[in-house]
């Protein structure tokens, strides 16, 4: 059993946020409004919400990447005011996050050179992330030598080789075909069970949140979008599609998004 960690808590109280310059008083147009949100250390929570309702912009305030109009976001005590190394993100696009000129080997190493890690327990932490995520064998290659799912692979096994306390995951497998994002889709889970780690998921997919999550939060459609209902999910992991309490719990987390 994972210890509760206070280090890897999230908290965010009434967080709004806006794009816009105010035009008069209270006349702010919000993207997301009063969020309200305390995640536990070592917890596998999914954010859930139709597409540009404000799930990026609020995983980039966590990630500390754009900064709030008002409210608080937490990290165990501190309050969020830039990126910070124990806060990792993985995008839904890895041909950003990539360094084309570095192999895939190169590019999962790349944090642990920052960290000044020596050669040999680098070699060792890459040769384990490179074959969890299925790219053992490839270790010479180039990002334009690989399909988009394997670039998204070097991303995760970057992001986890550097060891990070809370990873922040944005969508990170839409982009890969049905067989490649269930097997990462497993792997998370099972690296997630090994670790403390804490893990936002984003995702506008419900089976996926549902095959993920131990809570989702449901946003509701922007603008002013905010988190209107938490499911716990009560099922054993791996969980199980046929499971008809699987159904039950999609059915009514689609009620939600029925209009
Ligand atoms: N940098 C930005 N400047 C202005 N508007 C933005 C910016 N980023 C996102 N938005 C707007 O915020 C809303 C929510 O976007 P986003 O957080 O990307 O939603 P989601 O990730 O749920 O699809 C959208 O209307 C989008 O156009
Ligand atoms: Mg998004």
């Amino acid at each position: 059993m994972r210890a509760a960690s206070r280090q890897n808590e999230i908290h965010i109280e009434q967080l709004n946020k806006s794009y816009a310059q105010q035009t008069s008083a209270g006349d702010l147009h919000y993207i997301i409004q009063d969020v309200n949100l305390a995640v536990k250390g070592g917890e596998f929570f999914v954010l859930l919400g139709p597409s540009g309702c404000g799930k990026s912009t609020l995983l980039s305030l966590i990630a500390g990447f754009v900064s709030k109009t008002s409210g608080q976001v937490r990290v165990g005590e501190k309050e969020v005011d830039r990126p910070g190394q124990d806060r990792a993100v993985v995008f839904q696009q890895a041909d950003s996050s990539l360094f084309p000129w570095l192999t895939v080997r190169e590019n999962v190493e790349f944090g642990l050179r920052m960290k000044r890690i020596p050669a040999a327990k680098r070699k060792d932490i890459s040769n384990q992330f490179i074959s969890l995520v299925g790219l053992a064998g490839h270790e010479s290659k180039y990002p334009r030598e690989l399909s988009g799912g394997m670039k998204q692979r070097v991303q995760l096994a970057r992001v986890l080789s550097n060891d990070p306390a809370i990873l922040l995951m944005d969508e990170p497998f839409g982009a890969l075909d049905a067989m490649t994002r269930r097997t990462m889709q497993r792997e998370l889970v099972r690296i997630w069970q090994d670790t403390d780690k804490t893990v936002i998921f984003v995702t506008h997919d419900i089976q996926e949140a549902l095959l993920l999550g131990g809570r989702i939060g449901i946003m509701s459609a922007g603008p002013s979008s905010k988190i209107t209902d938490i499911y716990e999910v009560p099922l054993a992991y791996p969980r199980d599609l046929t499971d008809p309490a699987f159904h039950a719990l999609y059915n009514q987390i689609q009620s939600h998004f029925d209009e």
